[in-house]
């Protein structure tokens, strides 16, 4: 059997006949990710705390009562965090973040190139899409870092290395819709992750862009992620690290 195998694969290599499949292989690997996708929600449906699956109307409000029940849930409005929010934008999202928790000792955050996003995303949106100003808050625990995070991170990460390690439990928002900055920004993330972070994905059933990152995070870096808490359909996630 493998030798067979072994044939059509060389045999192949030399006379490219899948070529004649080119394309279609964009649909292919999307199914193939969707059904992962499906597949991981019906395993997971059952076992998160808050979730309104199955609910077949989409309110992107909803990702608010998401927030709510964690803040409620890990009783996070009176303890320091350190927020760290991937794609800011306007501002929304951060902005709820800092109101909700008061502490002095907290620290929020936020990533984004303010210039939209670097790349098209989901056939609507085009590179540069999103742009906004950087928000300006009245409130000395926000800093905002401006620029790609495949050139801000490491700095970011380098300058602030004792606090990472050292920090009270992190709230980790991706929120940067793509693949390549999500995944980006997991990989550099890893090392400071501990038992009881949270880790919230904005788009999380977009099959090829969030989900994937996160199913290649969690199977190579063996990172045990556990769904929490879900609205729209898992399209808003919230995972605590085990
Ligand atoms: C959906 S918006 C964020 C929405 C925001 N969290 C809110 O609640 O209003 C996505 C943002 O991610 C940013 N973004 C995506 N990839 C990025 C990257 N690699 N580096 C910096 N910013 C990025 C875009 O500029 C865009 O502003």
């Amino acid at each position: 059997m493998l030798s067979i195998i072994k044939f059509l694969k060389d045999f192949l290599l030399f006379f490219p006949a899948t070529l004649l499949f080119a394309p279609l292989s964009k649909i292919f690997i999307f199914i193939g990710h969707f059904n992962k996708l499906i597949n991981w929600i019906q395993k997971n449906k059952r076992t998160v705390l808050y979730s309104d699956f199955y609910s077949p109307i989409r309110r992107y409000e909803k990702r608010f009562e998401l927030y709510r029940f964690l803040v409620e849930h890990f009783q996070l409005t009176k303890e320091p965090i350190l927020y760290l929010e991937f794609g800011v934008a306007t501002g929304s999202s951060f902005r709820w973040w800092t109101d909700q928790n008061k502490h002095e000792g907290s620290l929020f955050v936020g990533f984004d190139t303010f210039e939209g996003l670097p790349e098209n995303w989901g056939g609507i949106y085009k590179k540069g899409d999103m742009s906004a100003s950087t928000p300006v808050l009245d409130d000395i625990r926000t800093r905002f870092v401006k620029g790609l995070f495949q050139d801000t991170l490491y700095d970011f990460l380098e300058e602030h290395d004792t606090v990472l390690k050292s920090s009270p439990k992190k709230v980790i928002h991706l929120d940067a819709d793509l693949y390549s900055s999500t995944a980006f920004t997991l990989s550099q993330l890893v090392r400071y992750l501990k038992t009881g972070d949270l880790i919230l994905f904005d788009e999380f059933t977009v099959a090829l862009h969030e989900f994937k990152a996160f199913s290649e995070f969690t199977s190579t870096f063996g990172i045990k992620l556990t769904p929490v808490a879900a609205v729209n359909n898992f399209y808003q996630t919230a995972f605590v690290v085990d």
